[in-house]
């Protein structure tokens, strides 16, 4: 009876065990070039993805400052490791130059193809 039972627990894991492979993100769902190209971006791809998709990242529009506080709030609240001075700044004048706050009927939005 008890030898059943170990046969059974180790059937399940190995059922599990691949499904649980295949949730979760990785790296390798993207790439750096489906994004803004600009200096640094290698280096900001790399650095955000270690914990989520960089979409999350790509999706947002802010100035310096907010990318700033996301920033600090990745490390405060993430326990993302702080980037030191020099990869901090790159990795900022990339955000800063390619997701800057959109106006409110800024190109990425929908636009009427009808309305000149
Ligand atoms: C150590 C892990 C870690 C790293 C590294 C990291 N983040 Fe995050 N980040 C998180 C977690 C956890 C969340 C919240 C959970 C989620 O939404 O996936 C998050 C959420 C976010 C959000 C969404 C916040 C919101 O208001 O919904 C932004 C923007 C963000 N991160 C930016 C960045 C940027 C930019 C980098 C790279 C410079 C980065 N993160 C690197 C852990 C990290």
């Amino acid at each position: 009876m008890m030898q059943r039972l170990a046969w059974l627990t180790l059937a399940g894991a190995l059922w599990i065990a691949p499904a649980m492979a295949q949730t979760g993100f990785t790296p390798r769902d993207e790439s750096p070039e489906e994004f803004a190209a600009g200096a640094g971006r290698d280096e900001t791809f790399y650095a955000c993805t270690a914990c989520h998709g960089f979409r999350l990242v790509a999706q947002q529009g802010m100035t310096r400052a907010r990318w700033e506080d996301s920033l600090n709030l990745m490390v405060r609240s993430h326990n993302m490791p702080p980037l030191d001075g020099k990869d901090r700044e790159t990795v900022l004048n990339y955000l800063e130059a390619a997701y800057p706050p959109r106006a409110p009927t800024g190109r990425r939005g929908w636009q009427n193809p009808f309305a000149k």
